[in-house]
């Protein structure tokens, strides 16, 4: 079994689309094994994406991401599971995601596209470890 792990951006908090969203991944067959609404820190957020840390949108980035609460969560599937979630959530823009994925069905705004997912099995395991130390 593999885990990935996902954050419902606070828009899908505000817009009450967080049900919604982890159904998809419950009826495609993902478990859900770790899940918490956390309001999320500029230290913790620094963690998570430190690969853009110094962009020019770093800082609107933290400051959507930490407008609010969102839900952390971990799922779990067969291997390859971080890479389905991945085409389950479709492109970054919404404008540009397929029909059928959780940002082309639910969203417009780039800067607000309602979910993230892990990118690769070490973002995987990294991501957890940061969000969730003791799974
Ligand atoms: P995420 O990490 O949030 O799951 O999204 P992603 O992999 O699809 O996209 P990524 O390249 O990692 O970018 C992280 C988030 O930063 C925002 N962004 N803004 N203004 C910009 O040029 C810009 N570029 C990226 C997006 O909201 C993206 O989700
Ligand atoms: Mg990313």
């Amino acid at each position: 079994m593999e885990r990935t792990f996902i954050i419902c951006k606070p828009d899908s908090v505000e817009r009450g689309l967080v049900g919604q969203i982890l159904s998809r991944f419950e009826t495609k067959g993902f478990v859900i094994v770790a899940a918490e609404l956390r309001t999320l820190d500029a230290d913790t957020l620094g963690q998570h994406y430190e690969e853009h840390v110094g962009k020019g949108f770093y800082d609107d980035l933290v400051a959507f991401m930490s407008r609010g609460p969102a839900l952390v969560a971990v799922l779990e599937g067969p291997e390859g599971t971080w890479a389905t979630v991945r085409e389950m959530m479709g492109a970054t823009n919404p404008m540009l995601a397929a029909p059928g994925t959780i940002r082309g069905d639910l969203g417009t705004i780039f800067t607000e596209n309602l979910i993230h997912g892990s990118d690769s099995a070490e973002s995987a395991a990294r991501e957890i470890s940061i969000f969730f130390p003791d799974l």
